[in-house]
C-alpha cells in the first residue's frame, strides 16, 4: 500500500507551446483506487507516464508515501503500467510474458513458474502459460497484461484505458475482474479512462481533468449532485442547463425563479450562474406546487427500457428533460404538464464563457 501525492505537477513537452500537465495537485490514500478522467488530450497518459518514470515532470514533485520519486530509476520505482493495447511480446510464451519482470530481476526460475501460475490464477486464466499471445482473445491478453504487471507485486498499479479495445460484455467481466483483484492487493491504482461510466463503477475517487488542469476530485456522487463547472456538469450528462442569477436561496431565470435548499450550498457560487437539475430529479407531477413549479408543453417522449423520459419545451430555447413523478396518467407529446424541480435537487455552478 502506497500513498501518492503529486505537488503541482506540470509538463511541457519539449517544444510545445502548452501545458500537457498544469499545475496538478492530487492525494491518492494508500490501497485506493482513484480514476483519472477526462477527454482525448487532456493529460491522462502523461502523468501516468511522469508516475513510472518514462517521463520528467517539467515542474513539480511526486512521492510516494512521502519520498520524492523523481531521482529515482524507472524500474526502482515499483509503479507498472497496464497499456491500452496490451504490448505482449508476440515470440515468447504467455508464462514467459507474466513473469518477464522477475526473470529480470533474476529470480530463481522455479520460483518464477510457480509465480506465473499464481498470477494466472489470479486473472482467472489458468492453464495458458505455454500458449502464445496471439492464441488467445484480446480480453484474455488483457488479463495477461495484468498479470504481468502484478507478479512483481507493485505498490502503484497504472492502467492506462486497459478496456476500451474490449467489447461490452467482456468490459463488464474485466471491470469485476479488476475491482475484485485490487480489493484483494490493496494495491493503489489509478485506471485511466474516458468514459464517466466506468470511472463512476470502478473508483473511490474521481480526479476529472480538462486541458491539463484537475478541475474536480471527489468521489464519484459529487459529480451528479455537485459539480463545481458546468463542463464538469455536461461530462457527466447533465442535460438540464438554465442561465439565471443566484442570490441566497434564490435563483431568478428567465423560465421562473427557483428556491434552493438553505443548506450545502454555502460553496456553490452566487450572481451569474447556470442553474442544473439531473433529469432524474425533474419531475412531471399531478398537482402544480406552489414553488419551484412549471408548466410546460411534452416535445418528446424517450422510452429507455425500465423508465421513460420527457423533454418538455419550456420556452422556444430551453428544453427540460424530466422524469414521471407522482402523475399517474398517459404523458403524450403535446399535453401540457406541471414540472416540478425540488430544491434540494437544484444546483448552481459558474457559467463557461
Ligand atoms: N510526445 C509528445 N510530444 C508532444 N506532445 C505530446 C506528446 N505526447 C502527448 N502530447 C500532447 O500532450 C497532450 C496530452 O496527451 P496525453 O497523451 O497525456 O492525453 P490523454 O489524456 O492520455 O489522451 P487520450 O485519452 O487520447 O489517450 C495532448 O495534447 C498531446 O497531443
Ligand atoms: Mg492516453
Amino acid at each position: 500500500m502506497t500513498h501518492v501525492v503529486f505537488d503541482q505537477l506540470t509538463k511541457i513537452y519539449p517544444g510545445a507551446d502548452f501545458k500537457a500537465v498544469d499545475d496538478v495537485t492530487l492525494d491518492i490514500p494508500s490501497g485506493r483506487l482513484v480514476a483519472f478522467l477526462g477527454p482525448s488530450g487532456c493529460g491522462k497518459t502523461t502523468m501516468l507516464k511522469m508516475i513510472t518514470g518514462l517521463l520528467r515532470p517539467t515542474q513539480g514533485s511526486i512521492t510516494f508515501d512521502g519520498e520524492n520519486i523523481l531521482g529515482v530509476p524507472a524500474e526502482k520505482r515499483g509503479a507498472v503500467m497496464v497499456f491500452q493495447n496490451h504490448l505482449l511480446f508476440p515470440y515468447m510464451s504467455v508464462g514467459d510474458n507474466v513473469g518477464f519482470g522477475l526473470k529480470m530481476r533474476k529470480i530463481d526460475k522455479k520460483v518464477i513458474e510457480k509465480r506465473v501460475d499464481d498470477m494466472l490464477e489470479l486473472v482467472k486464466l489458468p492453464g495458458v502459460a505455454k500458449r502464445r499471445p496471439n492464441q488467445l482473445s484480446g480480453g484474455q491478453q488483457q488479463r495477461v497484461a495484468l498479470a504481468r504487471a502484478l507478479i512483481t507485486d507493485p505498490r502503484v498499479l497504472l492502467l492506462d484505458e486497459p478496456l476500451s479495445n474490449l467489447d461490452a460484455h467482456l468490459r463488464d467481466e474485466m471491470r469485476g475482474l479488476i475491482l475484485s483483484i485490487q480489493r484483494d492487493l490493496d494495491v493503489t491504482t489509478i485506471f485511466v479512462t474516458h468514459d464517466q461510466e466506468e470511472a463512476v463503477l470502478l473508483a473511490d475517487q474521481i480526479a476529472l481533468i480538462f486541458d491539463g488542469k484537475l478541475v474536480q476530485y471527489a468521489p464519484s456522487t459529487e459529480f451528479y449532485e455537485r459539480p463545481i463547472s458546468e463542463r464538469g456538469a455536461r461530462f457527466f450528462g447533465g442535460l438540464n442547463f438554465v442561465p439565471g442569477t443566484r442570490q441566497g436561496n434564490m435563483v431568478k431565470t428567465s423560465i421562473g425563479s427557483f428556491q434552493i435548499a438553505t443548506q450545502g450550498y454555502e460553496q456553490a457560487p452566487e450572481g451569474d450562474v447556470m442553474l442544473t437539475i439531473r433529469p432524474e430529479r425533474v419531475q412531471i407531477v399531478s398537482q402544480p406546487a406552489d414553488t419551484n413549479c412549471i408548466t410546460a408543453k411534452v416535445s418528446n417522449t424517450i422510452y429507455m427500457g425500465t423508465h421513460t423520459r420527457f423533454k418538455v419545451q419550456v420556452q422556444d430555447d430551453i428544453e427540460i428533460e424530466a422524469a414521471r413523478g407522482d402523475f399517474t396518467g398517459s404523458i403524450e407529446t403535446g399535453d401540457t404538464v406541471s414540472v416540478h424541480f425540488p430544491e434540494k435537487r437544484i444546483w448552481v455552478v459558474p457559467r463557461d464563457s
